[in-house]
């Protein structure tokens, strides 16, 4: 990077006085927009066609910018571009490039455009993309969620609530609340895309151009829906990128969640996965730690995300129309909610086909806790008694398996007999865990039989979008 203040600004002209030194660190964004670089000249070079398409410019001055923007890009790929904050941003830096490169007619290119127009569209065009990759990120933890639910579909442990033992649920059931999460996580991004894929040039720096250009063939060329309707809200609203934060921090606070029962899981004391090593990282004093860093870290990084959000919303709440310099703020917690998440993301569908389960140390603590004590008092209502009745029956039940230390399946039929004298012997089959989960065999349960048909939905939902 170089702070060369006697480069020429391309907006010298009406000043008198250079830039001070530190007000030109101050207010430049190449810091941090250069990775727009691939986008800003994809939009440049679908500009530069308009304006030849409409004959503002000659056929060969386009083919001269299109030239001299594809070697710049090369030049930039290849590490060969040296950014200049005296430039401001990504987009002077290039253009001034554009002009070293091909001289007079690169002056041109700036014709009907503004920096306003060109920032909208450039985050427009990269996040655009971005979502486009997050999207089969999500499809691909989703996969390893169908993959290990459809192992351990018949796999038992206790679910929760208030994390106090409720009801034994078949693991693969617990794994595809977290696939659903992730499906309406999908969903919303998508949707988010949309309004993505409208088109700000044309807009040029608030009220339009007075060139006649044709904003739907440029809008066609960079592949967006439509031009942006309304010039000054194309310029100035940001509403995307904080839809799209808004959309990206429910998918970290998914994957927090997430983290947390993984966490707990492979703890000692709930011992009921092992995370692979890779995934892993010990401490440099205590030698039998084993840390789950990946989940904690993503725990973590949900508070970040979230922060982002708070930030654009903030950033754009006092803002008059049209562009406002506050605007050049968006772009770090843009990015940063973008890296995040797609590294999150990533972590996790690497991590999770990698997940050892501990199948009887689940089947153990599912037999704690009483877990079957609704079924004995759905039997009890099968068997003529009101739902009500039933579990003051059962819960004086549980209380004395609380005083000897039985489970409810550990006592003898005599014993449960006491409680109520429609107990049969075919009590023991609504107290298994097995028979507790086949019985939940409705759309939506914890069946096995219905953990099978859900992958399968699933899986259609994922194959559904290849196509
Ligand atoms: N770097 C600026 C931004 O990120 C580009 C637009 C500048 N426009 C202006 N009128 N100063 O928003």
């Amino acid at each position: 990077m170089t702070a060369d203040s006697s480069t020429e600004k391309p907006w010298g002209g009406r000043f008198t006085e250079s830039t001070d030194a530190f007000v030109e660190e101050f207010t430049a964004s190449i810091g941090f927009d250069q990775r727009l670089y691939r986008h800003d000249i994809t939009g440049s070079i679908a500009h530069a066609r308009m304006l030849s398409h409409v004959g503002i410019i000659t056929e060969s001055e386009c083919n001269q910018m299109v030239d001299g923007l594809e070697d710049i890009l090369a030049d930039i790929e290849r590490g060969d571009f040296a950014w200049s904050v005296a430039l401001e941003d990504i987009h002077m830096n290039i253009e001034s490039r554009l002009i070293d490169r091909i001289g007079e007619t690169g002056k041109k290119l700036h014709t009907g455009r503004s920096r306003n127009d060109q920032v909208a569209t450039d985050l427009r065009l990269y996040l655009r993309a971005e979502i486009d990759t997050l999207c089969s990120e999500i499809d691909r933890l989703q996969t390893a969620l169908a993959d290990l639910a459809e192992q351990e579909a018949d796999t038992i442990l206790p679910g929760f609530t208030h994390l106090q033992v409720a009801m034994p649920v078949s693991f693969g059931h617990h794994l595809l609340a977290w696939a659903e999460m992730l499906e309406r996580d999908h969903a919303r991004l998508r949707d988010c895309r949309k309004r993505v894929n409208v088109m700000p040039l044309g807009a040029a720096a608030l009220a339009g151009t007075g060139f006649p250009i044709d904003r739907a063939y440029t809008a066609q060329l960079l592949g967006f829906e439509c031009p942006a309707a309304n010039s000054l809200d194309a310029v100035s609203d940001r509403d995307f990128a904080i839809e799209f934060c808004s959309a990206a921090a429910l998918v970290m606070v998914h994957l927090s969640r997430f983290s947390e029962e993984l966490i707990l899981w492979s703890s000692a004391q709930f011992n009921f996965i092992e995370l692979p090593d890779s995934f892993c990282t010990g401490s440099s004093i205590m030698p039998q730690k084993k840390n789950p860093d990946v989940p904690e870290l993503v725990r973590g990084k949900s508070g970040r995300v979230t922060g982002h959000l708070v930030g654009l919303l903030t950033l754009m709440k006092g803002q008059p129309l049209a562009y406002n310099k506050d605007n050049q703020e968006d772009k770090e917690p843009l990015f940063d909610t973008v890296d995040t998440l797609k590294g999150s993301l990533r972590v996790f569908a690497d991590m999770v086909p990698a997940i050892t389960v501990h199948r009887d140390v689940m089947a153990a603590a599912a037999h704690q806790g009483f877990s079957t004590a609704t079924d004995l008092a759905d039997y009890l209502v099968r068997k003529g008694i009101t739902f009500r009745d039933a579990h003051e029956i059962v819960g004086r039940a549980v209380l004395h398996g609380v005083e000897t230390g039985k489970d409810l399946a550990e006592m003898p039929l005599e014993e449960l007999r006491g409680f109520s004298d429609v107990i049969d012997a075919g009590v023991f089959e609504v107290l298994t865990l097995e028979g507790s989960v086949a019985a939940r065999n409705h759309t939506g349960g914890t069946a096995p039989a219905q953990v099978r048909s859900a992958i399968k939905s699933v899986r259609a939902r994922l194959d559904g979008r290849k196509t």
